[in-house]
């Protein structure tokens, strides 16, 4: 169990307190939506029971094998909600590189993908001025019990592996790079970051299906968008939801 007694050896800042663990609960999304609490406050669950992702998809889990987490922000008015999904997505994508000595890479928007799998996935959610960021990360599910998914197939540490892993000093490490990048990103913007970003970037040299037409997906912009080109050389930058992999 991920509760606060286990995590808390892993924790050195600001983000993870307080740290609300729940055996089982709908969403941990929930769980912070509404709330006063602080920036940098946690929710956690073995399991939920209405797990969502991104375009109203399900987010589902077997209880205890995967980190289901949301971790609420308050940044200024004005924030790009597009670059701070890559921000999160980098700070996940180095955490799970660094614990578990893999590449992990960020499948644009916000998807981390090791050995052309998703593992973790981001969801960016405003509620007034404060940003619920849920991040679910397949941690111990084998083969048998991974989610079948359109698309990208879905994978584990463990499937990406062999081993099976101790989640809490692994929560604890995506919250250090989570804090780390965002205090950066408010206080110097999304520049510093670009090169960080585009040496992760899993879509780039990839065929990709636009609402103009079929082309390779390039490097991220500063606004949080990728761009395109085109088979007829045109150059585009798209948002998230207007590109298909092909
Ligand atoms: C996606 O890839 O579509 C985003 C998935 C986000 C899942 C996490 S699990 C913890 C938090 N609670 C939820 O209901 N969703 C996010």
């Amino acid at each position: 169990m991920i509760t606060e007694e286990a995590v808390a050896p892993f924790l050195g800042g600001r983000f993870g307190r307080p740290y609300l663990w729940h055996a089982v609960c709908p969403s941990t999304q929930d769980v912070l939506r509404g709330s006063d609490l602080p920036e940098g406050a946690v929710a956690v669950a073995e399991q939920q029971t209405a797990g969502r992702g991104r375009s109203g998809r399900a987010w589902q889990s077997q209880t205890s094998a995967a980190i289901l987490m949301s971790v609420l922000l308050r940044p200024e008015r004005g924030i790009e909600l597009p670059q701070l999904s890559l921000v999160a997505g980098l700070a996940v994508a180095e955490a799970l590189a660094a614990e578990v000595g893999v590449t992990a890479l960020i499948k644009w928007p916000n998807d981390v993908v090791i050995r052309d799998r998703k593992v973790a996935g981001i969801l960016l959610e405003t509620d007034g001025d404060v940003v619920v960021c849920g991040i679910g990360i397949n941690v111990n599910q084998d083969e048998a019990t991974l989610p079948v998914r359109q698309g990208l197939p879905a994978g584990s540490l463990a499937s990406a592996t062999g081993k099976q892993y101790d989640r809490a000093p692994i929560l604890g490490a995506v919250l250090g790079a989570l804090e780390l990048r965002y205090d950066a990103f408010r206080a110097e913007g999304i520049e510093p970051l670009i090169p960080l970003l585009g040496a992760r970037n899993w879509l780039r040299g990839r065929r990709v299906q636009t609402a103009i037409g079929i082309g390779t997906a390039g490097a991220f912009t500063h606004d949080g968008r990728i761009v395109v080109i085109g088979d007829d050389g045109s150059a585009e930058a798209v948002r998230s939801g207007e590109l298909e992999l092909i």
